[in-house]
């Protein structure tokens, strides 16, 4: 880590939670906590909350928590070091010189030096295609209806049809061969070094903050592949970035187009939609969406025309929604893809089409329609039932009577009748929640919080003790001592739940009191931090007067350590250490008969 305790402290201190959330959630006051609409995740009604006391924030519906370092990684996507300087800055904390180990400057180089070959790569196959041979690319793009502005605009150019030219390059300017591996430029084995791109017109590919991160290549005519992509590198992640996102970020509109392909953006940016852009080659990723959810509230699909656009619609659409976007999509009937589209029906009528682009729930039902035949009425109902079951996805009524009401009147239905179906339906079947998540491929995966019945059982008997213990000790200091005496940190279980143990114990020691933000802070690993926000918002159910309290945490350190002898004895077995059993069987008999640990 870069900075030293005192400096994470003192931007704790000066950074209270609430007052930094609060610039980006509507917060309201409630009871001890403040609560408010999840910024990670879509939602109607407030689960996120934040605790001042302990200077964390959690939400409620997806289980995100941290404290303020970490809340600003996730929204604005920064890293830890990032975060610091910015909650600095905000709070007048000097920061010191950092401190920067051996490792972490071997990777800042190397990713400041992946960034500078990007770009002389990218000014060389630039300047190619002013070349007379790289004029080729030139007229393809030519051909393909762009002018000369954009050609220059995305930095458009050529790569040579030699298996090796890049690479010589490169090496005249110094690059070594081991660095020259990690570039995805090149690739190097025994056989030799051979360009990734040759003899193709070249995209660069930029990231949002204008750097040149991996190329695509396109065949100048018909060829396999007809796209070659860089692979991933350090700098370039093929989830996350999207293709033109450095030009739309500035455009006034307050949606973006987002569609397939190199060549769909960059018709659409020449004939005025400036904010389109698109995913890489592969299906959007819930990384992608998060993304966009940082710029725009309103995202318009419009993908290929095809049952494959189709299906990639579908995958989109719940993935953006569940990044609190609203989610239209185009039509480009009869033509294929925007670039098609646009090169022959012209940007006003592309504009048309935006202007009358359907909402995803009327795509969704579109599309479930067509595969039921409406003229069998057994089919129609079919129909009918599986829509309403749809609709009893949405949680909120007013919002669903909405829904019906626009289904009744744009599939000429009664709306009395279809209302009555969908509360019949929900009087069968009880009202529905999703059942799925999505996964970064698009799928719909039914929710799970663990992955099998053994696991939860564990959770349940073994850790959710510990959690309830560390939530008490950090709300409750004082436990401390008499908890200290009782449970060793050997006690909580191996892994993270020791780790933060040992820390609450040791901030207890130095201190007298535990704060959880800063434990969460001692975490690299985002996953680790959320894990570790979480295990200290575990509350005892319901309300609970001192004396019930009391026994509640009595109870709980009874449970932890027959846990943990449990734990120890069955591992002397397993090591065949028969005193060890003894002694720990005696330590467990012990227990049984001891009345009162900690009260
Ligand atoms: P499409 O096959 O729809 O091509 O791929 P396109 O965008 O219409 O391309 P043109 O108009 O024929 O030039 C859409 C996107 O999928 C990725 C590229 O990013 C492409 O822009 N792709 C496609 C590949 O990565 N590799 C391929 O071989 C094909
Ligand atoms: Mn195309």
């Amino acid at each position: 880590m870069y900075y030293s305790d005192e400096t994470i402290s003192e931007i704790f201190a000066r950074n209270d939670i609430a007052d930094v959330v609060g610039m980006y959630v509507h917060l309201t006051k409630k009871g001890a906590n403040y609560w408010g609409l999840c910024p990670f995740h879509g939602e109607k009604t407030p689960s996120f909350s934040v605790n001042t006391n302990k200077q964390m924030f959690y939400c409620f519906g997806c289980h995100k928590g941290g404290n303020v370092i970490t809340f600003l990684m996730e929204y604005e996507n920064l890293t830890f070091q990032e975060a610091v300087k910015e909650l600095a800055e905000r709070s007048g904390v000097e920061l010191p010189e950092v401190r920067e180990t051996e490792e972490d400057k071997r990777n800042r180089n190397l990713i400041q030096r992946l960034y500078e070959v990007n770009k002389l790569a990218a000014e060389y196959f630039f300047k190619l295609g002013r070349t007379e041979r790289g004029k080729r690319a030139i007229d393809y793009f030519r051909k393909r209806g762009l002018t000369d502005e954009t050609i220059l605009h995305w930095g458009l150019g050529y790569s040579q049809p030699y298996s090796d030219d890049l690479y010589k390059f490169l090496k005249s300017k110094g690059y070594n061969d081991e660095f020259l591996k990690d570039t995805g430029l090149v690739t190097i084995n025994e056989r030799g070094a051979n360009d990734k791109f040759w003899n193709r017109a070249m995209f660069p590919i930029m990231d949002e903050r204008d750097r040149v991160i991996a190329f695509g290549g396109r065949v100048m005519g018909d060829g396999e592949p007809k796209y070659l992509n860089s692979p991933e590198t350090k700098v370039f992640d093929k989830g996350f970035n999207l293709y033109g996102l450095n030009y739309a970020k500035h455009s006034a509109k307050k949606y973006f187009l987002l569609c397939e392909g190199y060549m769909d953006v960059i018709s659409l940016h020449q004939a005025g939609f400036t904010n389109a852009v698109a995913s890489l080659g592969t299906a959007l990723t819930d990384k992608n969406a998060l993304k966009l959810s940082k710029y725009v509230k309103e995202v318009y699909l419009t993908y290929d025309s095809d049952g494959a656009g189709t299906k990639a619609t579908l995958r989109a659409i719940p993935m953006l929604e569940a990044r609190g976007i609203t989610v239209k999509v185009v039509n480009m009937k009869p033509y294929k893809d925007p670039d098609e589209f646009i090169k022959n029906l012209g940007a006003e009528e592309y504009q048309n089409r935006i202007d009358n682009a359907e909402s995803s729930f009327f795509f969704e039902l579109r599309i479930k329609a067509s595969g039921y035949n409406m003229e069998d009425p057994k089919e129609k109902n079919d129909f009918y039932e599986s829509v309403a079951g749809r609709m009893l996805e949405i949680t909120n009524e007013l919002e669903r009577s909405t829904y019906e009401e626009a289904f009744a009147k744009h599939y000429n239905v009664d709306f009395k009748k279809f209302h009555e179906l969908v509360i019949e339906k929900a009087r069968r079947e009880g009202p529905r929640k999703p059942s799925y998540r999505t996964s970064d491929e698009g799928e719909r995966i039914p929710k799970k919080k663990y992955e099998n019945a053994a696991e939860k059982k564990l959770d349940d008997k073994v850790l959710q003790p510990q959690r309830l213990l560390l939530t008490c000790l950090s709300d409750n200091p004082t436990l401390y001592k008499k908890l200290a005496s009782v449970l060793e940190v050997s006690d909580f279980s191996e892994g993270l739940y020791r780790k933060v143990a040992e820390l609450a114990y040791r901030f207890c020691e130095e201190s007298g009191s535990v704060n959880p933000a800063r434990i969460v802070g001692a975490f690299e690993e985002r996953e680790e931090q959320e894990k570790v926000g979480a295990i200290f918002q575990t509350d005892l159910p319901g309300e609970v007067n001192d004396a019930e309290r009391a026994k509640a945490i009595e109870d709980t350190v009874r449970k932890i350590k027959l846990n943990s002898l449990e734990e120890k004895i069955n591992a002397a077995i397993e090591a065949e250490d028969g005193q060890m059993v003894t002694e720990l069987l005696k330590a467990q008999a012990a227990l049984k008969n001891r009345t009162n640990l900690i009260i």
